[in-house]
């Protein structure tokens, strides 16, 4: 099975477990190529749920163009669910996520959430998190202090480049991403994360840093992982 089957296996083995949920109620919905395949099998059943909250413009864009309800996630209090990708998911349910960039709405909504389902392929477990490099969202004019201050901890800080070009924002590839925020990101390599819960807390007391790309606060409650020989699906 290629890594896209896989992910569209997980997706709809998603699909199955939110459809559980008692209708009529608003889901919050994730960003990236695993939540895309999620976002597709779902559609045929889409009035199960009065409406969706978004985690990222892609996202957005995606749910409107199946027809879904988005909703801005002020007008909701609490979410039965959250389903998302991760980028690393460690045996206790603490993620990495932002390679898509999208950590700070996907941060805001999994936090609105009574669950958050986390879905990806057997390649995104790992027993200790940090071989994907953790990004880091940022105010951009704070990029030289927080990266000095980031550096401390051991790691490599690089800026993100916009590889994909945003036509919108008149984007050349040497010029860095911007998030759906306007922030920028740094990506922390060569990190061996022993304790998730206390390095949050350690990155968000930085100023200038709007959001770190650690789940641990907001960790995984339910883990649908795919590998060859079909879905598991772990609770923590
Ligand atoms: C988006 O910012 C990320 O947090 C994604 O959820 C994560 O990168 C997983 O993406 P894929 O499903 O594309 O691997």
């Amino acid at each position: 099975m290629t890594q896209d089957q896989l992910k569209q296996l997980v997706g709809e083995a998603a699909r199955d477990e939110v459809l559980k949920l008692s209708p009529g109620q608003i889901l919050g919905v994730g960003t990236g190529s695993t939540a895309n395949y999620f976002i597709d099998a779902l559609a045929p059943h889409k009035g199960h749920f009065a409406g969706t909250v978004s985690s990222s413009n892609a996202t957005t864009e995606r749910l409107l163009k199946h027809g879904f309800k988005v909703l801005d996630p002020n007008e909701v209090i609490v979410l039965p669910a959250y389903v998302d990708g991760a980028d690393e998911i460690d045996p206790l349910g603490n993620m990495i996520k932002g390679g898509g960039g999208a950590l700070t709405r996907e941060k805001i909504i999994a936090s609105m959430s009574k669950q958050f389902i986390c879905v990806c392929d057997s390649s995104k477990q790992v027993p200790i998190l940090g071989h994907f490099a953790l990004p880091v969202e940022i105010i951009p004019l704070s990029k030289g202090v927080v990266t000095r201050e980031l550096e401390k901890l051991g790691g490599t800080v690089t800026l993100r480049l916009a590889k994909n070009i945003r036509a919108d924002l008149n984007q050349t590839p040497s010029e860095p991403f911007v998030t759906d925020n306007g922030g920028w990101i740094l990506d922390i390599a060569g990190l061996e994360i022993i304790d998730p819960n206390g390095l949050e807390a350690q990155i968000n007391q930085i100023a200038g840093v709007i959001t770190v790309g650690l789940f641990a606060k907001e960790k995984a409650n339910i883990l649908l992982v795919s590998d060859a020989s079909g879905v598991s699906r772990i609770s923590f």
